[in-house]
């Protein structure tokens, strides 16, 4: 049984694999082809901070592969008062065949799957996002094609996007360029790297963009850290995506940010509005990312339906 709980725990040939399926089950879809592969499973989403995107994707991409989907939150469930990780995790992966968490600590995936019966998959944790970078490098390939050798600038916070990014780096063999005010350096062991030879560190945002094939960035306060936001707000105004930092890239560089965004802050409505930006094909691929991620977590390789 495999967890999707960081980049690390699938390997290259597994994620080309899943980005073929992803094609495949992208391309079905669009033709309203049924596809029922998860017909009576059911995926339970356990959610300890809010979401747009992560919980429609899981929800609505569990249906469209037969399954249904059950929507738990701490507000109004026992998860919020007390109930041990451990228990709960007993718990629910007897009554379910796969579980995704969006969470505080990592800590509290690796608790909860060390006593899952079921996969687990992390649906962002202070540390990592990945099945955020898993839509965003299936993106990438879609509108350039392999991501080996080329350059990613994150331009912003050294956060769960940004560590996420880091690690994928080291799988597929990219660069990534960050850029972060003092203060907000990448910590590579909180960001579960093996080494320092994907990542270069630059203190001005605009050299960090310059050349790079992909300029992706987040929002300078992540959830779970709301009571540095006024702090944040001032250490973060030169951190900005906007159209100069762009014609320093590439000229055919594309901008991705997973959502949600605050234009004007820690991007210009030039950059995320205009021509450059994939980021509703970035939005829409976290469905069918996810569905091949599910469907190879629960049924394993299926070459033959390739
Ligand atoms: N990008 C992302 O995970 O969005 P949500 O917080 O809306 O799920
Ligand atoms: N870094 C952001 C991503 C939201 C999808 C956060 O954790 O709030």
């Amino acid at each position: 049984m495999k967890h999707f709980l960081q980049m690390q725990d699938l390997g290259l040939e597994e994620y080309e694999y899943l980005f073929r399926r992803t094609r495949w089950i992208k391309d079905k879809f669009k033709r309203y082809e049924r596809y029922w592969p998860l017909l009576d499973r059911t995926l339970v989403m356990i959610f300890e901070k809010a979401s747009t995107r992560t919980r429609l994707s899981f929800e609505a991409g569990m249906h469209q592969l037969g399954g249904s989907a059950i929507y738990l939150n701490t507000r109004d469930s026992q998860l919020g008062r007390g109930e041990p990780v451990e228990d709960a995790a007993q718990v629910i992966s007897r009554m379910s065949d796969i579980v995704m968490i969006r969470t505080f600590e990592q800590e509290i995936v690796e608790r909860f799957a060390g006593h899952s019966r079921v996969p687990v998959i992390n649906g962002l944790t202070n540390e990592y996002h990945p099945c955020q970078i898993l839509a965003d490098i299936y993106t990438f390939i879609e509108h350039r094609g392999p991501i080996r050798g080329k350059t990613v600038a994150w331009i912003g916070d050294s956060n769960n996007v940004c560590n996420t990014w880091l690690q994928a780096a080291e799988i597929f063999d990219f660069n990534v360029h960050v850029s972060t005010p003092p203060g907000y350096e990448v910590e590579p062991e909180r960001a579960g790297l093996y080494g320092t030879d994907h990542y270069e560190e630059f203190t001005d945002p605009m050299e960090a963009a310059r050349d790079a094939d992909l300029v992706t960035t987040d929002v300078w306060t992540s959830m779970g850290f709301e009571a540095e936001d006024e702090e944040r707000r001032r250490d973060f105004q030169d951190w900005q995506v906007d159209a100069e930092m762009m014609a320093l890239a590439q000229s055919d560089a594309v901008f991705m940010h997973c959502l949600p965004a605050h234009r004007g802050e820690e991007v210009a409505a030039e950059v995320i509005d205009g021509p450059q930006s994939v980021v509703w094909d970035e939005a829409e691929n976290r469905l069918h990312a996810q569905k091949a991620l599910m469907e190879y977590l629960l049924l394993g390789r299926l070459e033959q339906a390739e």
